[in-house]
């Protein structure tokens, strides 16, 4: 797979001037972002390595991060908008993930409530998005940490049956239309517009799912997910809930 280059990237982001920093082998490209805004970053950024050693995962958990066989990829964006709006950038980034595959290899990528991408029955791709707050709770700025296994072939144990790869597409190109598409999106978090998308990508709607709260296991059908991003299920009891995050798995047949 050829070198990631932010030359390269530069190429594809549309005269967007946003700051390109890569990196051989860094922490997580999340931590470094977060550092680099902490530090004073105030413009956007694309943060990319071809290695992650502590690759952070939603949920506490970490992401496999091998040396230059997947895009390990962090935006830094600055939209005018309230913290509330602002969370639908999760959303948006899964949408924008699925678009670019879809065009780079016509492949079929679906979403796996909240924000997995998957293609066929393995995730290919987990989307960590964090907000960095000002002191009066106004959102300094917004992480959003995008890993896709693209040629990694051998998984650690754990991830063996759950973990695939997308295939190769050039890791520039692809780091700079995520960028110029999610800058897009940006744009729409008021109106939440990209979540139409978000719906049609969905692996769950209609779908038997298994999920666990507060220490109770539920059974629910998938029936909607709402322009908020919360998932409305109704369980096998007849009781609708609405989930807002955690993990769900879709029941085996
Ligand atoms: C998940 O699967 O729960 C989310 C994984 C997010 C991984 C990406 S890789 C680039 C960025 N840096 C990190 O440490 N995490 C995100």
């Amino acid at each position: 797979m050829s070198n990631i280059s932010a030359e390269i990237i530069r190429k594809y982001l549309n005269n967007n001037d946003a700051e390109i920093k890569v990196f051989d082998c860094i922490d997580s490209t999340n931590s470094e972002a977060k550092r680099a805004v902490e530090a004073g970053l105030c413009r956007d950024a694309i943060f990319v390595a071809e290695k992650q050693t502590a690759g952070r995962g939603r949920c506490g958990k970490s992401f496999y991060s091998p040396s230059g066989t997947g895009l390990y990829f962090t935006a830094v964006l600055h939209p005018e908008t309230g913290l509330g709006d602002a969370t639908g950038i999760t959303a948006a980034a899964a949408v924008a993930v699925a678009d670019i595959i879809v065009e780079e290899t016509k492949k079929d990528p679906k979403i796996k409530w909240v924000n997995d991408i998957f293609i066929g029955k393995k995730k290919v791709c987990g989307i960590l998005a964090e907000a960095v707050a000002d002191s009066d709770f106004s959102v300094k700025a917004l992480i959003v940490g995008i890993g896709i296994n693209l040629t990694t072939e051998v998984f650690p144990e754990e991830l063996a049956d759950i973990a695939a790869s997308v295939g190769e597409i050039d890791r520039n190109k692809l780091a700079g239309k995520i960028f110029v598409k999610l800058k897009q999106f940006c744009d729409a978090l008021p109106c939440r517009s990209f979540m139409e998308d978000y719906r049609r990508y969905s692996l769950i709607l209609g779908k038997t799912i298994t999920f666990s709260r507060n220490g109770i296991d539920y059974t629910a059908e998938a029936e909607n997910i709402s322009d908020d991003g919360s998932l409305e299920v109704v369980t096998d009891k007849g009781e609708k809930m609405l989930l807002n995050s955690g993990e769900i798995s879709i029941k085996a047949k």
